[in-house]
């Protein structure tokens, strides 16, 4: 599939959600700005961009569903992942069996934009980061976020984490051990870089 007949699917299945459609696009465009920044491959970005969130819209019985087709071991998933999460491990697994995507940072940077992992790629980093900070947010974190990119993007990238971290403990959500893990390790990076 090339980019304009993903983007003509995309558009046909969000018809009735504009708002996540300008998402998707606020990501897309966030992406090639960071993507011109550091060299990166701009189709690589664009494609993670457009089926980062295919599956959002999806009720978690069909999310539930779709990982449990794919996916050999899905108790962990449901363990620890809130629902809210789901959705990047289904979008990755339509993104290989609907998309043919074989791609792995395009498959990488799908599964994790919602709450990052340690060592992240830079095409990782950048939908994660993109998808936090597109113009179409407004939260406060996202707003500092946006700020610290300019900076340093590993730094964008721990405050992401810390900040979601923080956010979903509020809410006395699930929070997966990868998340902890990432945040671990950027915190370490930074302090590394720092020395
Ligand atoms: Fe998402
Ligand atoms: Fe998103």
């Amino acid at each position: 599939m090339t980019i304009e007949q993903i983007q003509e699917e995309l558009e046909r299945e969000l018809i009735e959600y504009p708002n996540r459609l300008k998402h998707i696009y606020g990501v897309r465009d966030t992406a090639l700005e960071l993507g011109r920044k550091y060299n990166l491959d701009l189709d690589v970005l664009v494609i993670s961009a457009l089926l980062h969130d295919i599956t959002k819209y999806f009720s978690k019985k069909d999310n539930v569903k779709i990982i449990d087709s794919y996916f050999p071991e899905t108790k962990f998933i449901y363990d620890e992942y809130n629902d809210k999460l789901l959705h990047a491990f289904s979008a990755y697994v339509l993104a290989k069996r609907k998309y043919n995507i074989t791609n792995g940072e395009i498959l990488n940077s799908i599964l994790n934009h919602t709450v990052g992992r340690a060592n992240m790629s830079m095409y990782e980093k950048v939908i994660f980061i993109s998808d936090y900070t597109e113009p179409n947010r407004t939260y406060e974190s996202c707003v500092k976020v946006r700020k610290l990119v300019k900076e340093s993007l590993d730094l964008a990238v721990f405050t992401a984490i810390n900040d979601s971290i923080i956010f979903y403990e509020k809410e006395h959500s699930k929070i997966p051990m990868i998340a902890f893990e990432a945040r671990h390790f950027y915190r370490n990076l930074l302090e590394e870089k720092n020395d």
